[in-house]
């Protein structure tokens, strides 16, 4: 933190601050938005969106893929699933959106269905729904900047398909915390009442957005890098383990990784491992039922002194 140039300037406070207008106004420029929002975590800018969006449309209905569910209990909004669990949304998936909703919201990638990206005709044929019946949307592209690099677009080519977007700044970007809400002027502004009302109000943001900036200049220009890594990772993976990673092939740089052993069995060789090589695997384990597990891999900087046969070796070691 202490190499970004903006360390210099002055600490914010409450969110207002001039290391947060530098990192807004960056974030605004590659999105190709009028501005941009700081927010110490996505839940808070996106509930802050969705709720905007009821309050305007005056319908309390959004649009969202079957595998996200705070909207319920803490705003009382109500869903209309759009697309399949497992799925990223497809063209038929929007021919069945009613148009008396306040507004679609889309995952990029669908993490949950395995970093799955819908294609780019799909996005497109949304914006026109979007457009026809005057309905707004908002990408949750927490790994927008990676999605971006696999349909070779720009990320305000990607960004222009939407009303509201949410970038993450500590996936891809490696910053401590936080995320970025960047829209219309009028939109952004409108939102930082509930910021607020959601707790966004930090009494300083200022490591966060240091860490934010540093990952602005060092991880953003190597997304061309990772993810084709990540595709030969994971074919590697697929061919020495039989693991399956899905998609396939792998469209950005995380990918999921189903393994032919239990949970608390695959859970105790990797802390082993941990212990005793200082080697770090994954992150959590989802258990896939009939004694398989799953978890993710985020192709990034950690892997640059590791070769994919080091790492399948790794993995093997695991299962041995
Ligand atoms: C797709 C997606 N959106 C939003 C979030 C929420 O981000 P935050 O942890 O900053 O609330 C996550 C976090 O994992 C995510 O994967």
């Amino acid at each position: 933190m202490g190499e970004v140039p903006e360390a210099n300037l002055a600490l914010d406070f409450y969110n207002t601050g001039p290391a947060i207008d530098v990192l807004e106004s960056k974030m605004a420029n590659l999105l190709g938005k009028e501005k941009a929002l700081f927010v110490q975590k996505g839940m808070v800018g996106q509930n802050s969106a969705l709720m905007e969006y009821a309050k305007r449309s005056g319908s309390d209905k959004i649009a969202i893929h079957p595998e996200s569910l705070a909207y319920q209990e803490l705003m009382g909004l109500n869903a209309i699933h759009l697309g399949k669990k497992g799925s990223a949304i497809e063209a038929a998936d929007i021919a069945k959106l009613p148009t008396s909703i306040a507004a679609v919201c889309v995952e990029l990638p669908t993490r949950r269905a395995g970093f799955k990206l819908p294609e780019w005709q799909t996005l497109q044929a949304l914006k026109d729904f979007s457009v026809t019946h005057n309905i707004p949307i908002h990408f949750d592209g927490a790994r927008l900047f990676e999605s971006a690099d696999y349909w070779q677009k720009s990320p305000a080519e990607v960004a222009a398909l939407s009303d509201s977007v949410y970038v993450s700044l500590y996936k891809m970007l490696g910053a401590a915390a936080g995320g970025i809400i960047a829209g219309s002027e009028e939109f952004i502004e409108s939102l930082k009442p509930w910021r607020s009302r959601f707790g966004g109000d930090m009494f300083t943001a200022f490591p966060y957005v240091l860490s934010a900036l540093w990952g602005l200049e060092h991880y953003l220009p190597r997304i061309s890098e990772f993810n084709p890594r990540a595709q030969s990772l994971s074919q590697l993976i697929a061919q020495n383990i039989g693991a399956e990673a899905l998609p396939d092939p792998v469209q950005t740089c995380g990918f999921i990784v189903e393994l032919q052993i239990d949970m608390v069995t695959l859970e105790q060789r990797a802390l082993a491992l941990a212990e005793n090589e200082r080697i770090w695997l994954f992150d959590r384990l989802y258990d896939a039922g009939e004694d398989k597990s799953r978890f993710e891999v985020q192709v990034g900087d950690a892997l640059d002194h590791w070769s994919d046969t080091e790492v399948v070796a790794k993995l093997m070691q695991l299962l041995d």
